[in-house]
């Protein structure tokens, strides 16, 4: 499994997000995060900028809806065009039902665990997602520092999931940055989400090379990609 980047919209700018898009045009994916004032104490975008950065987008969006009530809503993201659609189990009704709508309505599911919400009660579900998130921050906004207390966690999950060649891919977000990407991926992350690391600078596109670099050299010379 090939390491990915996804770079999070949060820290661009929002006035032109067609531009911000095309500046990152070398990554995998676009992370979008929706969030509601409810869920996190913060307010971001929903459905109608997603369909208009669906018209634009060189790259398939990842949908991380950081919103209450993600069962009535989420489905709605995957029809809107959203490629990869997550929801927060912490707000999930019932998240075998939902990720199950939202490949119904034909994107990838994806489960976000905060940092506090441990992994280890979903063990039995995770065959019904394609994407495992588990936070590496709080969320709510983006520039928060990097919790190394969480990447026990992430080798815990990737050991749920089994070697790297499962189907289920593992993204880690918040505080990802080339200083902290290849502890991450030697964890066992694969999919790799950054905000402010990405658009703080001057040369988007030049960070997304450096993290996947990084990442590649960590992924390589990690047990993972030599298991015994
Ligand atoms: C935080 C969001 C993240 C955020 C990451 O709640 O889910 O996607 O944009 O930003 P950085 O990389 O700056 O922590
Ligand atoms: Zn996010």
């Amino acid at each position: 499994m090939a390491v990915q980047i996804s770079p999070s919209i949060l820290s661009a700018d929002f006035a032109h997000l067609a531009d911000e898009v095309g500046r990152v045009a070398n990554a995998d994916w676009i992370h979008v995060d929706v969030m509601d004032n409810h869920f996190v104490p913060n307010l971001t975008l929903g459905l109608p900028i997603v369909e208009s950065l669906k018209k634009t987008s060189p790259l398939p969006l990842d949908c991380h809806l950081m919103i209450s009530n993600p069962d009535r809503w989420a489905p709605a993201y995957a029809e809107a065009g959203a490629e990869s659609v997550t929801f927060h189990v912490e707000a999930a009704a019932a998240p075998i039902r939902l990720a199950r709508s939202i490949r119904a309505a034909g994107a990838r599911a994806g489960m976000a665990l905060k940092p506090a919400t441990a992994v280890e009660p979903y063990a039995d579900l995770l065959g019904e997602l394609d994407m495992l998130l588990v936070m590496t921050v709080e969320p709510g906004f983006s520039g928060q520092s990097f919790l190394d207390v969480v990447l026990p966690k992430v080798r815990r999950a990737r050991e749920l999931l089994g070697g790297r060649d499962g189907a289920v891919w593992l993204q880690v977000d918040g505080g990802v940055s080339p200083s902290t990407i290849e502890q991450c991926a030697d964890a066992g992350a694969d999919v790799f989400v950054a905000g402010s690391a990405v658009f703080a600078g001057d040369d988007p596109g030049a960070v997304v090379d450096a993290l996947r670099a990084a990442a590649e050299a960590a992924t390589a010379a990690s047990w993972w990609s030599h298991p015994h």
